[in-house]
């Protein structure tokens, strides 16, 4: 086991993993998916609904998935074979895993390949080069996504090449604290420009009577892509982190450091909203957003050629340039999920299993580059659908197959207080009725339009 272990690579201590971790969860989910999501289904309470579902429905997923993959050692596919060695139905759960990854992985490169290509064409903007920032900046521009998602799709599989410990905890450690920090700076500054004040209002003060099932439900997916929970991301992780870690502190870490950002998040560009909107270009329309997925990029680049001159340049190219590494550690984790797949069920060697997967993902990011109303609808299915699904079947499997005793026997490993702690007692009841029931509720509820 030791040397199984050694071979699949290792965490280099707790910080580590809850770098890597917090690197997936922080990413595009934070800042593209979050804003666009509350301010379209009512800010403030689609905020209130968010944090409840992260905290009291992610977080214990959360440790769900961890302890199926500490204590298998397995890829998604593999976890439920080796917990469930009798039945290999429950393999199911892992593939729809699997295919989530892969579906999310397709879109998710060509809108991280947007936020590379708008550090050129915040660049060129300042340079004065008005022609090539434009090019640049082109989201609906077919040859223009397809090559930034070669870029970043490339970049992807280079670090997952390299193993798990390296590239990752690196690109985290600092660059994470150099994210918060700049969105802290310009939310200040967002703060003192004329409109802001109508979206905090909008973000901040939760309009009840405007609770749906639709709002609910957008609130639950968003919470579980946030998290990076239903489809294996993090049972991967968890499969590389040493025993004397403690789950449960690890997890809510994440959970915390996660919706902190998407929270920074919103009060920078919901605010930015307002104000683009009072410059004269046009984002709410009829009453309601006019949506898409290219929304930050039309928001956020009017701000900073507002503030202009140098300081202008450097946080517009500065958060570019950071928001692509936070995607960078996403796709990271998604593309591993799939990778570790290859290397421990079909005894692929990880530097070819990287590229052969990557390669085949990057054919559906070619072909949504050149179609981007695909990114809504394959959202929808895999994001939006696909992770609470997978979350739902991850608590029942947890709940009802290999039972609450057996996985909370993997949370106490490394957590010297369980005995007396607050989690060995609310853990197996979210785990076995709160969580699978509230999501299925929603699920239902949305699909069948039964509210
Ligand atoms: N959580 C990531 C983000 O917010 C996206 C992601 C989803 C990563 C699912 C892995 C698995 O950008």
């Amino acid at each position: 086991m030791a040397e199984a272990t050694k071979e699949r690579g290792i965490w280099s201590g707790k910080l580590a993993f809850i770098l890597a971790a917090a690197g997936s969860a922080v990413g595009l989910g934070n800042i593209w998916r979050f804003p666009t999501e509350a301010a379209s289904h009512g800010g403030g309470v689609f905020l209130l609904i968010y944090l409840v579902f992260a905290f009291l429905i992610g977080y214990p997923v959360m440790m769900a998935e961890m302890s199926i993959g500490r204590n298998s050692r397995k890829n998604p596919v593999g976890a439920f074979k080796f917990l469930a060695s009798d039945n290999k139905l429950y393999m199911l759960i892992g593939a729809w895993g699997v295919l989530c990854g892969i579906m999310i992985l397709s879109y998710y490169t060509v809108v991280a390949g947007w936020t590379f290509s708008y550090v050129f064409e915040e660049l060129f903007h300042f340079m004065g080069m008005a022609e090539l920032s434009n090019w640049f900046g082109d989201t609906s521009h077919g040859i223009n996504n397809a090559l930034f998602s070669v870029l970043f799709m490339s970049a992807t599989i280079a670090i997952i090449t390299g193993g798990v410990a390296e590239g990752i905890e690196k690109a985290t450690k600092t660059l994470m604290p150099l994210l918060i920090l700049i969105l802290i700076i310009l939310i200040g500054y967002v703060l003192t420009q004329e409109g802001s004040a109508k979206g905090l209002s909008r973000y901040l003060t939760p309009d009840l009577t405007k609770i749906n099932a639709e709002v609910i439900f957008a609130a639950m997916g968003q919470a579980f892509f946030s998290l990076s929970l239903g489809m294996g991301a993090i049972i991967t992780y968890g499969s590389y982190l040493p025993k004397r870690e403690n789950i449960a502190g690890a997890a809510a870490y994440v959970t915390l450091f996660d919706t902190g950002i998407a929270f920074l998040a919103g009060l920078l560009i919901i605010p930015a909203m307002f104000v683009a909107q009072s410059n004269g270009i046009t984002i709410f329309e009829g009453g309601g957003l006019k949506a898409g997925p290219a929304l930050i990029f039309q928001v956020l680049p009017n701000m900073f050629h507002n503030i202009g001159g140098m300081w202008g340049m450097v946080f517009g190219v500065g958060f570019f340039l950071l928001l692509s590494i936070a995607a960078l550690t996403s796709t990271i984790s998604l593309l591993e999920v799939v990778t570790a797949y290859a290397i421990d069920e079909h005894g692929v060697q990880r530097k070819k299993a990287a590229m052969g997967v990557g390669s085949g993902i990057l054919l559906v990011s070619l072909f949504i580059s050149f179609d981007i109303s695909l990114i809504g609808t394959l959202d929808l299915i895999f994001s939006s659908i696909g992770l609470p699904l997978g979350g739902f079947l991850i608590c029942l499997f947890v709940g009802y197959k290999w039972g609450p005793q057996d996985a909370m026997a993997e949370l106490e490993v490394g957590y010297d207080q369980f005995e007396k702690s607050i989690v060995r007692k609310a853990w197996p009841v979210f785990i076995k009725v709160l969580a699978p029931l509230a999501i299925l509720y929603n699920l239902v509820s949305t699909l069948f339009g039964t509210f």
